[in-house]
């Protein structure tokens, strides 16, 4: 195998393919832009795959036919076999890659990405093992022994590999429905965290004096373990954040594995997905009032309970209103502010709600847009959703950018969201989602709330007070019916 150090081409083409990588971080931070970094991604991909392929490929002396000389007979080939052999493994998964991404619904976003992560971590357990058990094959041991530094880069490896693993196995568990969203809370949870983090970084230590086959093992199995119970206590609305974080655990675990393979592009686009990775969860934590700490430690704001406990009250007095009474109130307003939810992308509303903003405009009614960091149900959901349907950046504003101006505003249009407008994270130290920032759709003249049913919840499962002020009228229907009913009622 040729070492990148013995080929400075090669080292040249994985640092262009990791420019191509930044570029595309820097394209994607904005919907006006994500489709250039989508491309400058899959360049940087295409160049570091063939660059590996071109330079990790072995080599093999041709046939030597009986009876000739065989000492430098002829100069060594690519070993086909080899090369098909890796080809077809690109083949099988692209072929997945492309199934899936075609026929995944947009609503199925974060699961996938929760599966996608336990790949990762999966690849980097199963390279730290091939490693351990054949490391000359890898160039990491002399007569057998492993070297001190690749002792330490396999150990973190497989732990960070192992703990993405099966924290993103119960991440989609959780997001998919199959395991319910209410927190699993074990007693004496952080103290157990916190004894298996030390075995597991006094194993690591250890492992660096003593290669024996059984220290790798229990680090192996130990971080396994740590990762699920890290993810099990967190429950309802605290989900985007472990997402985004299991999201930087996966890009490390591939960069300690870029050490171990002595693989700049693998350690490059590792320490890129796992540093924006860890920005995100940062910035999500902010969004959400968490701290950053307690999101490592696990099941953060999971006492609260959550779950189903707090179903909508439905024998409480509330106000039903039309289509046309909605038309109405909004062609009358001088500010409609819409806030889309996690309904808007399952009823696929976004392409009529630009229809009604449209006639609202002609109507000469402001139209503006909300968008909470934790909408929908993964980050930036909405921003795609709304880039989809062509609603003008400029009419696209962040809660902090917002929030102050509900109390001016004429109407409040809820579609689709419930939890990121819920005052109870203002006032109820008892919610799940206690402490989170929201937005103050309640302070508007007039709310309109598009939801299907009073019986329904959202994400955290707790029931919402805006349902029942004075000042709000529920329109109770699909999203997308509701607003092709309004856009018949504004013509
Ligand atoms: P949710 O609180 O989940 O509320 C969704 C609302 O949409 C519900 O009131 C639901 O009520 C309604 N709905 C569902 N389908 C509908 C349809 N076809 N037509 C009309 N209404 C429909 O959504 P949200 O306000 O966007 O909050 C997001 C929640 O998800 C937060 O708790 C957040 O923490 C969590 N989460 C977010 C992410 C990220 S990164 N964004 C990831 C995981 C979890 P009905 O059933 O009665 O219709």
């Amino acid at each position: 195998m040729e070492s990148i150090a013995q080929n400075p081409w090669a080292a040249l083409a994985y640092l262009v393919a990791g420019v191509c990588f930044i570029l595309a971080l820097r394209g994607l931070s904005s919907p006006a832009t994500s489709q250039r970094g989508n491309r400058a991604g899959m360049i940087g991909m295409t160049i570091a795959v063939v660059t590996t392929l071109a330079t990790h490929v072995p080599r093999i002396a041709p046939h030597c036919p009986t009876g000739a000389i065989c000492e430098n007979y002829g100069t060594p080939v690519l070993d086909t076999l080899t090369l098909v052999e890796l080809l077809a493994a690109i083949g099988i998964g692209a072929a997945i890659g492309i199934v899936t991404a075609r026929r995944i619904a947009m609503t199925a976003m974060p699961q996938l990405v929760a599966a996608f992560h336990s790949l990762v971590g999966l690849a980097a357990v199963l390279v730290a093992g091939a490693a351990f058990l054949n490391p000359g094959a890898f160039g990491i041991a002399s007569d057998g022994v492993i070297f001190l530094q690749s002792r330490i880069e396999m150990g973190l490896g497989v732990a960070i590999g192992a703990i993405t693993f099966s924290g993103s196995v119960i991440a989609f568990l959780k997001l998919n429905g199959n395991m319910g969203g209410k927190p699993i809370l074990l007693p004496g949870r952080h103290v157990i965290n916190l004894g298996m983090l030390a075995a597991i970084l006094g194993l690591i230590a250890y492992f660096t004096q003593d290669q024996s086959p059984w220290i790798f093992w229990t680090v192996t199995a130990l971080s396994f373990a740590i990762g699920f119970l890290l993810i099990i206590p967190i429950g309802g609305a605290d989900m985007p954040v472990v997402v985004s974080m299991l999201n930087s655990y996966s890009g490390w675990a591939a960069a300690a594995m870029g050490f171990t393979l002595h693989n700049s592009a693998m350690i490059i686009t590792g320490a890129l997905v796992g540093s924006s990775g860890a920005i995100l969860s940062y910035i999500m934590c902010r969004a959400m009032n968490r701290s950053f700490l307690s999101v490592i430690a696990g099941g953060f704001g999971g006492d609260a309970g959550g779950g189903a406990s707090g179903a909508a009250a439905v024998d409480r007095p509330w106000k039903r209103g039309s289509a046309e009474d909605a038309a109405f109130l909004m062609s009358q307003a001088e500010q409609v502010i819409i806030v889309p939810g996690y309904g808007m992308a399952v009823a696929q509303a976004q392409h009529v709600l630009r229809e009604m903003a449209d006639k609202l405009k002609a109507h000469g009614v402001r139209v503006k847009y909300a968008i909470h960091p934790v909408a929908g149900r993964m980050p930036g959901h909405m921003n795609v959703l709304l880039a989809e349907a062509n609603v003008p950046y400029d009419e696209v504003f962040e809660l902090e950018d917002i929030n102050s101006e509900f109390a001016q505003t004429d109407v409040a249009f809820v579609i689709g969201a419930n939890d990121v407008t819920n005052p109870a994270a203002k006032t109820d130290k008892s919610s799940p989602i206690y402490g989170m920032p929201i937005l103050d759709v309640e302070k508007a003249k007039t709310v309109l709330f598009i939801k299907r049913s009073m019986g329904g919840v959202g994400y955290a499962g707790v029931d919402n007070e805006v349902f029942y002020r004075d000042n709000t009228m529920m329109l109770l229907a699909d999203a997308k019916k509701m607003v092709e009913e309004i856009v018949k009622s504004l013509d």
